[in-house]
């Protein structure tokens, strides 16, 4: 088990604090007065929506910025692993939950505007010999547009990270295929059945009630579709977990605190980090909701994982 490892070397780290981990579990323990966690301070459940919501307003103009100076560029390398396990093919729906600025739409959308690129170069390669059919075909994707169909839905509780996604995705040239929905994870505004793909990354240890939010990932999945979870996660080496621990406690604030004149939001989310629960744990809760093949993969000594499940 990871996770005892995790809990002791902070404990060596930061004897002074009075952090009270060992004795709960680490996922939604709610206490007899519906209290959860908000980084390592236990608040109540009403509460923990309301300052994840200022936490995200607070950071959102520096958000990517900081997500590249945190993770040294790595966080891209996540996303596009994410992507290419995902392996979408054209026509697909996608929602992104927790989308904030787009990353992984645009990392679909990407995707999906190679496959049609590389469907093209196949096209040419075979135009002497074109059958009725290729041409059908062919005028039939003409019509769907550059995306084939294809759309990413990128939902998202805070209007602030929202608004910059969407500039940014002008900006990139992102205006086909994409559409930015305020949603709560737990509440999702949309019809059953809906989309072939669910995505949430980095997003699921923000929310209050991790339960509800897999549940409605279940609900809005066509059968057939799948939930892909790229989160931070338990890491898997000892010495790796000391220095990360190292990292994320005397750095990231700091960081935090010089980019984005934000200590405290950085300071939650290494402690939100801590409090998810590890990736059994986590596992079994996506089974729980009625996922089926559930499997997930470590990435990077698991300081971040890729749960995936299925809905039949
Ligand atoms: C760390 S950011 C991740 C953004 C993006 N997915 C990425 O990977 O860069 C977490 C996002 O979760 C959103 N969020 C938090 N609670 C949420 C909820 N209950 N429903 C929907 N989004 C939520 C925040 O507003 C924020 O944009």
């Amino acid at each position: 088990m990871v996770a005892p490892i995790n809990f002791v070397s902070r404990w060596c780290l930061f004897p002074w604090r009075s952090v009270s981990l060992g004795c709960q579990r680490f996922h939604q323990t709610q206490a007899p007065g519906k209290e959860t966690h908000f980084g390592f301070q236990t608040v109540p459940e009403e509460e923990k929506g309301e300052r994840v919501y200022h936490v995200f307003e607070s950071v959102a103009k520096k958000y990517d910025i900081m997500n590249d100076s945190m993770s040294l560029g790595i966080h891209r390398l996540w996303k596009d692993w994410l992507v290419r396990h995902m392996n979408p093919t054209p026509g697909t729906q996608l929602l992104d939950v927790a989308g904030g600025t787009g990353d992984v739409a645009f990392r679909f959308i990407n995707y999906i505007r190679a496959q049609r690129e590389k469907l093209n170069r196949n096209k040419l390669d075979h135009q002497q010999n074109l059958s009725w059919s290729d041409i059908t075909r062919s005028y039939s994707q003409e019509q769907q547009g550059l995306l084939m169909g294809s759309k990413a839905v990128i939902c998202d509780i805070n209007k602030e990270m929202l608004k910059v996604g969407k500039e940014r995705s002008l900006r990139l040239g992102y205006s086909e295929g994409l559409s930015w929905v305020a949603g709560d994870a737990e509440e999702l505004p949309f019809a059953d059945e809906k989309f072939d793909v669910y995505t949430i990354a980095f997003g699921i240890r923000n929310v209050t009630h991790v339960e509800k939010a897999l549940e409605e990932a279940y609900r809005v999945l066509k059968p057939g579709g799948r939930f892909l979870c790229l989160e931070f996660s338990h890491v898997n080496n000892p010495i790796l977990a000391r220095l990360y621990d190292l990292y994320s406690f005397q750095v990231i604030p700091v960081l935090g605190e010089v980019i984005a004149g934000d200590w405290k939001s950085y300071q939650y989310l290494v402690e939100s980090i801590r409090r998810f629960p590890p990736q059994e744990e986590y596992k079994e809760m996506i089974e729980d909701a009625g996922f089926f093949k559930v499997t997930y993969r470590n990435l990077t000594s698991g300081v971040v994982a890729v749960h995936s499940g299925f809905k039949l």
